[in-house]
């Protein structure tokens, strides 16, 4: 079961026969170790040798891990693309090769016949989610908003920040008065809020925190209560990617709301990627995953409970 070509038989006995490439980009956060965790899982499901390269973060590693799995006839590629630009050369050459590319969590910028599908939720969406939650829970009130990006030229960093500024608009209320990456981990995360903390008149001109992920959140809410004020409270805290660690700041009342994204990116993608091989059925060029807003509402000890196992 070499190339696309070929006569493969996914999904059953000899999926056994299949090898993929999954360049990942790291483990920043930790909605992103779940997700390797994941795409491990359902490889070893299905029966997949699984060629695993953690890119930690670099580009040019993905790029390098790339290469090397077209070098090795790999049936098939899984890339969690850590930015958005600059892979129009690479993914040619899996193109010329008959391999198909899937992108997991993050888009990029060249043209869609380059790869097979992409399985991602719809980023901007998930920004305009957590700005319309702020924009209610706020009701008019004049609020200073401070903003953690995700890392600088990412597809999530890019669409999330411009979701959450289009929830915005027309609430004159709300004004993002400070906004920098926090590279989505929760180290940078706290060191950055720290700086706004301190260039705020120690957070009492701040009145929410608008995280592109969960992780960072984490490390600002460290950051504000060793500044002395009450996140959740003298500081509204919302977030994306609906990880454990966030209800569990949730429940002791230091989060106040997260937009879900699923870790289980591979699951659709290799469905997909079944379908395609069986019957040579070219999938959508995107398949969507859903977005949901978690609060207080929703009994935050709860769904840690629930979410615990599943993959983080
Ligand atoms: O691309 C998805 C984002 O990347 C997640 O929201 C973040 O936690 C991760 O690092």
């Amino acid at each position: 079961c070499a190339t696309i070509l070929a006569a493969c038989t996914f999904g059953t006995a000899s999926a056994a026969d299949l090898t993929i490439g999954f360049s990942q980009i790291g483990s920043e956060s930790g909605w992103r170790a779940a997700e390797t965790t994941l795409t491990k899982q359902e490889a070893e499901k299905r029966g997949i040798d699984l060629k695993f390269a953690d890119a930690q973060q670099k580009q040019e590693n993905q790029i390098k891990a790339l290469r090397s799995f077209i070098a090795q006839g790999v049936d098939a590629i899984l890339i969690a693309p850590v930015v958005a630009t600059g892979w129009d050369e690479v993914l040619t050459e899996a193109k010329d090769a008959e391999i198909p590319v899937i992108l997991l969590d993050r888009t990029v910028d060249s043209k869609d016949d380059l790869y097979l599908t992409a399985v991602t939720s719809d980023l901007v969406h998930e920004g305009s989610v957590a700005g319309k939650w702020l924009v209610d829970a706020t009701a008019g009130k004049a609020c200073n908003v401070v903003e953690l990006q995700g890392t600088t030229g990412s597809s999530p960093a890019i669409d999330r920040k411009k979701g959450f500024e289009e929830a915005l608009k027309g609430n004159d209320n709300l004004k993002i008065i400070r906004s920098q990456t926090g590279d989505f981990t929760r180290t940078k995360g706290k060191e950055v809020m720290e700086s706004f903390l301190k260039a705020e008149d120690g957070g009492k001109n701040i009145c929410a925190l608008y995280a592109h992920n969960d992780d960072m959140a984490v490390g600002a809410i460290q950051a504000i209560k060793e500044a002395g004020l009450k996140p959740g409270t003298d500081i509204l805290v919302v977030s994306i990617d609906a990880v454990p660690d966030i209800f569990q700041a949730m429940a002791a009342g230091e989060a106040n709301a997260t937009v879900e994204l699923t870790p289980n990116m591979a699951g659709p993608a290799l469905d997909a990627l079944d379908a395609f091989l069986k019957d040579g059925k070219a999938p959508p060029k995107w398949i969507q995953t859903e977005s949901k807003l978690y609060t207080q509402a929703d009994d935050p000890a709860k769904v840690y409970e629930e979410k615990k196992g599943l993959g983080y």
